[in-house]
């Protein structure tokens, strides 16, 4: 039995599978523990079951020298230092699959949206329906146009099937295939982002690749908010360059009060729920006890993100000496 330490509470039912277990300490508040917290509470710590807001750097490693596992609440790890966690041995598990047409179903909700101004189109009814206008609300079409997307993983072919059945023409660009970047925003009408957040996709979409999109582009973000440099995405939203923009993620997340993007005309935000059905947030509980009871079992995690720690040494043997 060992210690494990969850940074919220998860829906559904895998919190108990893992107190079955283990001996398990569930950090109870809505916003996430502070660093030195996260530090505390990792003190006597075997496994740690965290969130995408929760940063996982040296200083809280070095405070968990007995961490055996950390099990991500998400497909993304860019709140951990893997390179830290696989240089002590710590296999870091995430959420693959499960959340995977969740998310792309949620893509294409901001798309259409977005498109179609479906929230300004609501709150348009309760306002100011006085009768039908012929030039009220004009959107876009989505079908027959271009979707280009960045990074053509799982959430990226999941996007492309949907896009397809809406009788769209989908273009795909990715670090090492595909459409180079800059071809598949000048060519695209909608464009959406379906990439990692790392040091090389940071910035990705900045000044001067907004300045490359159609102007009567829309560009749909549900992978993570640095990718996108907001205040270069405010001002082309601003000046027209581009004709709207749908974002699940921002940076930083929740953007703060005077945040530019938060006066950005055609601009909707959700905040970050693109995983968020019910389903799918009860599965991603699953997966990542999955990962943590393997891991703390001495068995390989069925979704690890470092998987050379277990090349390097047995996953407890070197690190745990004293
Ligand atoms: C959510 O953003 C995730 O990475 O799962
Ligand atoms: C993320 O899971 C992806 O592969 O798109």
């Amino acid at each position: 039995m060992g210690r494990c330490f969850v940074t919220r509470r998860l829906p559904g039912t895998a919190l108990d599978r893992l107190a079955a277990a283990h001996e398990v300490e569930v950090w109870p508040l809505r916003l996430p523990p502070g660093p030195g917290e996260l530090g505390s509470c990792l003190a006597g710590a075997d496994g740690l079951l965290s969130l995408l807001t929760d940063p996982i750097g040296v200083a809280v490693l070095e405070r968990a020298p007995g961490l055996r596992a950390i099990a991500n609440y998400a497909v993304g790890v860019d709140n951990i230092d893997v390179a830290e966690a696989t240089r002590r041995g710590i296999p870091v598990g995430n959420t693959p699959d499960v959340l995977t047409e969740t998310s792309a179903d949620f893509t294409f909700a901001l798309l259409m949206a977005a498109a179609r101004r479906v929230v300004e189109a609501d709150a348009a009814a309760r306002r100011d329906w006085v009768t039908w206008e012929p030039a009220a609300l004009l959107g876009v079409d989505i079908h027959g146009a271009t979707l280009g997307i960045v990074g053509r993983g799982r959430i990226g072919g999941a996007v492309a099937r949907r896009a397809e059945g809406f009788g769209m023409r989908v273009l795909h660009s990715e670090r090492s295939a595909g459409e180079p970047l800059d071809e598949l925003l000048a060519a695209s009408d909608f464009v959406t982002l379906h990439c990692p957040l790392t040091a090389e996709t940071t910035g990705l979409i900045g000044a001067r690749e907004l300045g490359l999109m159609r102007p009567g582009a829309v560009l749909v973000n549900t992978a993570r908010g640095p990718i996108v440099d907001g205040d270069a995405l405010a001002t082309a939203l601003s000046e027209g360059e581009i004709a709207a923009a749908a974002l699940d993620v921002t940076d930083p997340e929740p953007p703060p009060p005077g945040h530019p993007l938060l006066s950005a005309p055609n601009l909707l935000l959700a905040p970050h729920i693109a995983s968020a059905s019910e389903r799918t947030r009860a599965a991603m509980a699953d997966c990542a006890v999955n990962n943590l009871l393997a891991a703390l079992a001495g068995e390989r995690m069925p979704h690890c993100v470092n998987p050379e720690v277990y090349e390097q040494s047995p996953p407890s043997a070197t690190r745990r000496s004293p």
